[in-house]
């Protein structure tokens, strides 16, 4: 007599069998491992823990973000995905009752040690939302505002910056007739990209997103994962993503995040067909999450 395979065993009780490589990686773009191992690390996260109160939302946390690169963070809801985006610039900050240990160095600099200008680290290490948040202001003046925040005040080099951010953020011929009019008249798609360009009018080094495809259409989407993958010569992303079809078209090297620890991180193509861990397969073969 057969007996069943282990698939048909998976099928009859409900599981997914599908094979881990439906997942594509057929991106031409990405960064090899070998190129991957050679980049210098513009992030370096060594044991973080963190905590919410007496809550622990993250563990022991290990990571090397590296430069000029796109690192995905993936896992199930709740698993500290943002939490940890949030750490590596200091956002946390601002929630009270907020605890960490361990370090997160941006170029070998300690970014907790007390002397760390938390305004000027949010500049070097800008943050594009989920949830599209322009100011109720003009195009241009969206843009301008961190410049000008920053002490920039000719009106010449303003409209430089601003020219230049639309530009990276592939939106100035759409917008380029229409600077002076609010923000908020344009499309969610629009108004993502401009948030973008508001990121990059402050000169980052670092951009963390967090999902910032998720409220847009396909077409929408499909044109940030174009800038993504512009931008990433120039700058380091780090982006949170629920959908891993976005984590393996955008990233270079994936985490997958479970229940606040780092289960495992590696380059993508690798971590998407040859996971070393058994719960990140589960994850991504839609087991669970
Ligand atoms: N401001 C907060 N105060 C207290 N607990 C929080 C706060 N923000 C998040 N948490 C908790 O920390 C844990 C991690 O949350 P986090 O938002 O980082 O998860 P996530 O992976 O980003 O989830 P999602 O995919 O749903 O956005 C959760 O248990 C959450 O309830
Ligand atoms: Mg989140």
């Amino acid at each position: 007599m057969n007996l069943p395979t282990q698939n048909e065993q998976n099928e009859a009780v409900g599981i997914s069998n599908r094979p881990i490589a439906s997942i594509s990686t057929t991106s031409t773009i990405a960064r090899s491992s070998d190129e991957l191992a050679a980049a210098r690390s513009k992030i370096s996260v060594s044991d973080l823990d963190f905590f919410y109160g007496v809550n622990q939302a993250l563990f022991d946390i290990t990571l090397k973000v590296p430069e000029h690169c796109v690192t995905a963070l993936i896992g199930p809801s709740g698993c500290g995905k943002s939490t940890f985006l949030r750490c590596l610039n200091r956002m946390n900050d601002m929630i009270e009752d907020t605890r960490l240990t361990g370090s997160v160095l941006l170029d070998d600099e300690d970014i907790y040690r007390p002397r760390t200008d938390v305004v000027e680290l949010r500049k070097r290490v800008g943050m594009v939302f989920q949830k599209s948040n322009p100011f109720p202001k003009t195009i241009f003046e969206n843009i301008a505002y961190g410049p000008k925040v920053a002490g920039m005040r000719k009106r010449a080099v303003l409209q430089e910056i601003v020219e230049h951010s639309l530009k990276q953020a592939a939106l100035w011929d759409e917008v380029k007739d229409r600077l002076n009019e609010s923000a908020l008249q344009l499309s969610g798609g629009q108004q993502q990209r401009l948030c973008i360009a508001r990121a990059l009018a402050t000169s980052p080094a670092v951009l963390l997103m967090d999902e910032p495809a998720s409220a847009l259409d396909p077409a929408a989407t499909a044109r940030i994962e174009d800038l993504i993958f512009e931008l990433k010569d120039n700058y380091t992303i780090v982006i949170v993503t629920h959908n891993m079809q976005q984590a393996a078209r955008v990233s270079d090297q994936t985490a997958f995040f479970f229940q606040g620890e780092l289960v495992e991180a590696g380059p993508t193509n690798t971590l998407f067909t040859n996971p070393e861990k058994p719960q990140t397969e589960d994850y991504i073969t839609g087991r669970f999450g």
